[in-house]
């Protein structure tokens, strides 16, 4: 519309007012300044562009005002190159890259990063939002319909990137509390020999341990620089929502992080085949 005018305008300036061959060849009128002129193109605009900004100033206060807490639940989401750290600091409940919502609830997430920048973002469920270390942001999503909604780090952050995904598993609301009761109250203690000696080797591996990074609930493992793993058999996907959760899938991954996921920080500990097969039965009877 605008370029329709202007270009309309133009057209009727040349062809109107172009030198025609009967002109002699005289200087037309010579006009230089005109204050009426001056002051309505400069007083008008002034006079437009506030009147514009009013409702835009308001508008911008009412997006940044932060939504009643009481009216949602929390959950702190914290970015790590390249997974999800995932907290419920009402029910104390930590987990990583499956995150957990009721439908039909308003869920406020506190985010924030300890390394890098990150971005949260899960389209079908809209908005993306930054993640800064040293800053916390604010973002509330809400799912009207049960289902798993694929999310992604929109954010570049390091090697990992592509595979910083993550998924929302929005479910009923007694399901959500189920979900919540069994991860306060992991089943965490191995039963079988093989997952036993699993179980002693996350606590004691030569070199590094698994227990130095990773916590799994209501065991003495308390590392807290990798994802925590309680209740991990229940999960959809490993690594970030880059494999199905598999034994198979789980055993690739010990063998061999980088392999799976390149720029994955968890080091290649080179695990014997049995001390994977211990630990895999460990790690897939947590629930
Ligand atoms: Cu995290 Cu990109």
């Amino acid at each position: 519309m605008v370029l329709a005018v202007v270009l309309i305008s133009i057209l009727i300036v040349v062809f109107r007012f172009r030198a025609k061959s009967s002109d002699d060849n005289v200087l037309p009128p010579q006009i230089e300044g005109n204050n009426r002129l001056e002051l309505v193109w400069t007083v008008g605009p002034v006079v437009l562009l506030t009147l514009l900004s009013v409702g835009l100033i308001k508008q911008s206060f009412a997006l940044g005002k932060v939504y009643p807490s009481t009216k949602a639940l929390q959950v702190d989401v914290t970015g790590h190159q390249f997974w999800w750290q995932i907290q419920y600091p009402e029910s104390g409940v930590v987990t990583a890259n499956e995150l957990h919502i009721p439908v039909g609830q308003k869920v406020e997430l506190q985010l924030t990063s300890t390394d890098v920048m990150h971005a949260l973002w899960v389209p079908r469920l809209g908005g993306k939002i930054d993640l800064v270390p040293g800053r916390t942001n604010y973002l509330w999503l809400e799912a009207s319909q049960p289902g798993v909604y694929q999310g992604q780090c929109a954010e570049y952050c390091g090697t990992g990137h592509a595979f910083m995904r993550f998924e929302v598993v929005a479910e009923s609301p007694a399901r959500f509390n189920e979900w919540t009761q069994a991860m306060l109250h992991p089943q965490s203690q191995p039963t079988t020999a093989l997952a036993r000696q699993g179980y002693y080797l996350f606590g004691h591996l030569p070199n590094l341990t698994c227990s130095n990074c990773h916590a799994i609930g209501g065991t003495p493992f308390k590392g807290a620089v990798g994802p925590n793993l309680t209740d991990l058999s229940d999960r959809l996907m490993i690594a970030a929502n880059i494999l199905p959760n598999t034994p198979q899938n789980l055993a690739a991954w010990l063998h061999n992080p980088q392999a799976v996921k390149p720029g994955a920080l968890m080091p290649n500990l080179h695990l014997k085949p049995d001390q994977i097969r211990a630990l895999v039965a460990y790690l897939d009877s947590l629930k």
